[in-house]
């Protein structure tokens, strides 16, 4: 994780690091911290924790310079303390470093025998000494060549020096890195939100490049030092809307958005004159794969889950689906029939792309579904399937993952019809049926009034558990995972029927239990579970649809109706209680709902 940022330019810098940092900010916020070069002296400003404690120095601050560097951090090696805050700097060159250095230990021992002194528990403070130590004897471009040479591990750097203050390097490896192009200034960035303000040109830096920027000109490099050519991307001038409106947090906004978002991508992927799904450029042909293999992390991969019901019931493919941390060190069968699908919101997660890296080297077909479209998985798949949600700024996602179920359904659909496996009827019903889901999902946000009145038992439990059956199981572990993620109380999401098999040992008087049962063929024996865990003492909240019959239970402590949908897409109704349950379950804590502890949006980092 981590977010960095660097500008050359002929005006000071500082306030513009800040608002550029203020926008990295979901990227890591255990410190935060800038450095320019005034006078011939790097001058650092750093703070613990957020941004805005920054702000205050910055502005009082005397010293500022035409060239510097910004960081957001999200703690790795050392403490979460100001000590370790990035930027880092020696008398002649100052670092900022999204990614970890592996070898850190052998390269500290040598620098240490060699003399050198530390004053952080960071990896990076070692880039700082091999840069100082061989600018000794050799110009900058070699010296970067050197010292990329030497880290093992993953990297995304903004370096200044005093006795070059006219240049910034930027370089890159395992962690995104992007360069900006303005009016008589040039910018670095973790990735084209940060630099959006202030350009649409941008050049993105592949595995091994590094980059010498002026405020007038940027030389690109491979790792070997020579000069490459890189392209100049003009990105969409649409304006990025990061205000929250007249929402408290951005985590409101977005589940609110959600109607919209759905809609939009509806949009993009249904001809409305004659309901196609207009997925164009479809790379593969129905022989071209047997299997799908689906991989994501955090609630990317629950999206997966709920996909893996939706291949299996519309299509004969074998269906996988995989945690890409777990995926990536596996011994995995790269069969010429398979087709790897990587979900990701941020399109940056590392163990995501290594993956799809994996994939890529071994010559599987890769698609990747992404909200951030210049983001390097959609960069380096063969075929890319936005989500088309805008921008996500709270850290627990919500309106990511209903798009990335959508396209995860949208492509469930196409594959369904090019395998000849869903009939012409069949599939218009579906597509007419995903056409009314945004006003279904705009009503179901009327639940928001009961489930914020329950919170406060969730909120004041020691643990709670969320189950399902189905599709449904997956939304559980979602529902479970936005609590635990909001509320930092322990939530577990369980397949109902396993609840027998241990975890019913849990249940104790006054437990709050969430079941998730819609209407479907797995309703009555969920109910049965269901019974298990109230006869056990548990305050059950029952999450169903609407439904004519109106069945009673005794001892159900509440029940929430979602409206009702096909089957197939109840999960996107039925996990809009559950992101409420988890922000008021929060609200009622305090926590910081956006930027939840020890977590960051895009995790760059394994
Ligand atoms: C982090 C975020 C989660 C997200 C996960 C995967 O943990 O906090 O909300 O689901 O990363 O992110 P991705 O960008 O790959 O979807």
């Amino acid at each position: 994780m981590c977010g960095i940022i660097g500008i050359s330019s002929n005006k000071p810098v500082s306030t513009i690091i800040l608002n550029s940092l203020k926008k990295l900010e979901y990227r890591g916020y255990d410190s935060a911290g800038l450095a320019t070069i005034h006078k011939g002296f790097i001058n650092e400003i750093k703070c613990e924790g957020r941004v805005n404690n920054l702000e205050k120095n910055v502005l009082t601050s005397k010293s500022d310079g035409l060239i510097g560097i910004g960081h957001v951090r999200w703690a790795t090696h050392g403490a979460a303390n100001t000590i370790n805050a990035h930027p880092h700097s020696s008398e002649k060159v100052s670092v900022v470093h999204n990614g970890i250095i592996e070898n850190v230990t052998i390269l500290k021992k040598h620098l240490i025998n060699n003399g050198h002194k530390f004053k952080s528990q960071t990896d990076t403070e070692v880039i700082v000494h091999l840069i100082t130590e061989y600018l000794k004897t050799n110009n900058i471009k070699n010296t970067i060549t050197k010292v990329l040479n030497k880290l093992h591990g993953s990297f995304a750097l903004g370096i200044i020096f005093t006795d070059h203050p006219d240049l910034l390097v930027g370089a890159r490896r395992g962690s995104p890195l992007a360069v900006g192009y303005g009016p008589n200034e040039n910018y670095l960035g973790s990735d084209s939100y940060a630099l959006k303000s202030m350009t649409n040109k941008i050049t993105y830096l592949d595995d091994g490049d590094f980059c010498i920027l002026r405020k007038d000109k940027v030389d690109f490099y491979n790792s070997e030092g020579v000069i490459i050519n890189k392209k100049i991307l003009e990105l969409s001038k649409e304006d990025i809307d990061i205000n929250k409106g007249d929402f408290k947090h951005f985590m409101a906004k977005e589940i609110a958005e959600q109607p919209n978002t759905i809609n939009a991508c509806i949009k993009e992927y249904i001809n409305k004159l004659n309901n196609e799904l207009s997925i164009f450029n479809f790379p593969w042909k129905k022989e071209d794969f047997n299997k799908i293999i689906l991989i994501g992390c955090g609630t990317a991969y629950h999206a997966c889950v709920i996909a893996k019901y939706w291949f299996e019931k519309l299509t004969n493919l074998e269906v996988d689906v995989d945690i890409a941390s777990e995926f990536r060190y596996r011994n995995n069968r790269f069969r010429k029939d398979n087709l790897y699908v990587f979900v990701s919101q941020s399109g940056e997660t590392a163990d995501t792309h290594a993956a799809l890296d994996l994939c890529n080297k071994n010559k599987m077909k890769t698609c990747a579904i992404v909200n951030v479209v210049e983001s390097s998985i959609a960069r380096d798949a063969q075929f890319v399937l936005p989500i088309h949600c805008g921008q996500e700024i709270g850290v627990a996602s919500t309106k990511a993952f209903l798009g990335q179920m959508l396209v995860l359904y949208l492509i469930t659909l196409k594959i369904s019809k090019i395998r000849n496996e869903i009939n012409d009827l069949q599939y218009a019903n579906k597509i007419c049926q995903l056409k009314e889901l945004p006003e279904l999902i705009l009503k179901t946000l009327k639940t928001e009034t009961k489930i914020s009145s329950l919170s406060e038992t969730f909120s004041n439990a020691k643990g709670s558990m969320f189950l399902g059956r189905g599709h449904s199981y997956p939304v559980a572990l979602e529902g479970a995972l936005k609590l635990k993620e909001l509320s930092y109380i322990h939530a577990e999401g369980y397949p109902a029927g396993e609840m027998k098999h241990g975890p019913l040992a849990l249940i104790e008087e006054g437990m709050p239990v969430v079941v998730i049962a819609p209407r479907d063929d797995h309703y009555e024996k969920t109910m049965s579970n269901m019974q298990e865990v109230i006869a056990r003492g548990a305050k059950v909240l029952l999450i169903t649809n609407k439904s004519s019959d109106e069945i009673k239970f005794d001892n159900l402590w509440e029940k929430i109706e979602v409206e009702t949908s096909s089957i197939d897409l109840m999960p996107f109704l039925l996990t809009i209680p559950l992101q409420n349950l988890a922000y008021y379950s929060a609200l009622t804590l305090g926590h910081d709902i956006d930027k939840p502890r020890n977590l960051a949006k895009s995790v760059t980092v394994e």
